[in-house]
């Protein structure tokens, strides 16, 4: 072993984890499962795409210098055979993360060729992520440079409209709000519309509507309504990198879910949690890579022996958010089995 590597050995774990800059090998990850879904895009086959990514972002993962371990992912071991919560991911030596991941977030977009489906993988230490049981969550969102108090889950969404327009020096009117087109959400719209603001309204894809509030360029300024809980975790991750906050409450509707949540220790059913609880500290790294193209991220060129990604990769430490752009040639990439 060399004198340099004999350093990195010996550093305790979470200075190891950042010296050796994980967010960079996290993007192999991302790219892998993208590369494999968007072999499915449009093609009316949302379980093949979920499989094919989830193949793919396995065999990247296991390639990593970690002792990863799945906290949120494909499901519970008895119904998941591949990236199940608890899985060990990894090659077992590197520093101990845990791992957030979601191969395919927007499988029915992805079998209709809809926008903003992604690859999604965030990490963090040991026991940094809401060990989120698969249900639902409210969720509310802003951007950074707001204060993160005007966000309240049970406000009449009027007054959080007119809190987050003082703080951005705007208009009610003049706001955006994304809602997940479901008819649960239907008073939560009609709401909204009378307060004059502005509604975006989407068919699937939550995590990349969170982060879209941290982009000024995408025009959302309030992501708000109920989606997946492990997507609100992933979602978390990304805002605790760039900024931003988001509340979040878990909403059961089986005594199946509510045996999960109690399994992972949580004992409030009801809390609301802050970003810092869904996601902690300086260590989480997000990244994301476009399967189709979205707000935020281009979909996968493909052509003959290649294709072409990009993805955004963030860290929380430093906040540098990144984005990559890859080509890549099928013919040398022989890692990823599945693309
Ligand atoms: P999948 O990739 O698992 O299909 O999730 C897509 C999604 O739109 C998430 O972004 C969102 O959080 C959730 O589904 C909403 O759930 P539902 O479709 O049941 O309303």
């Amino acid at each position: 072993m060399s004198q340099e590597e004999q350093k990195v050995e010996n550093m305790p774990e979470s200075d190891a984890f950042m010296d050796r800059n994980l967010a960079l090998e996290v993007v192999r990850v991302t790219e892998a499962a993208a590369l494999a879904a968007s072999k499915l895009v449009g093609r009316g086959d949302k379980v093949t795409a979920d499989q094919v990514a989830v193949d793919a972002m396995r065999d990247a993962l296991n390639t990593m210098h970690i002792q990863g371990t799945v906290v949120i992912g494909e499901g519970e071991r008895d119904e998941a055979p591949m990236l199940y919560i608890g899985e060990e991911v990894g090659d077992g030596k590197g520093p101990k993360v845990d791992i957030a991941l979601d191969p395919l977030e927007g499988t029915d977009i992805t079998a209709a060729g809809g926008p903003n489906a992604l690859a999604v993988v965030a990490m963090t230490d040991e026991g940094g992520f809401l060990n989120a049981p698969d249900t639902y969550m409210d969720k509310i969102a802003i951007g950074p440079g707001i204060d993160p108090g005007i966000l309240d889950l049970d406000a009449p969404i009027g007054d959080v409209l007119k809190k987050l327009a003082k703080e951005k020096d705007a208009n009610v009117d003049d706001l955006m709000v994304c809602i997940l087109d479901r008819p649960r959400h239907e008073e939560l719209i009609a709401a909204v519309r009378k307060t004059g603001a502005r509604i975006t309204l989407i068919g699937d894809g939550d995590v990349s509507a969170v982060i879209a509030t941290t982009d000024g360029d995408t025009g959302i300024d309030l992501y708000v309504g109920n989606g997946g809980a492990p997507e609100g975790v992933l979602a978390a991750a990304a805002l605790q990198c760039t900024g931003g906050a988001m509340l979040g409450r878990l909403v059961f509707h089986t005594d199946v879910e509510r045996e999960r949540a109690d399994k992972w220790g949580i004992t409030d059913r009801d809390k609301i949690y802050t970003t810092d609880e869904l996601a902690k500290g300086d260590n989480v790294m997000f990244a994301a890579t476009g399967v189709t193209d979205g707000t935020m991220l281009r979909g996968v060129r493909r052509y003959s022996g290649g294709a072409k990604t990009s993805s955004i990769v963030m860290r929380s430490k430093s906040g540098t958010v990144r984005r990559v752009e890859a080509t890549h040639n099928f013919k040398r990439k022989d890692w990823i089995k599945s693309i």
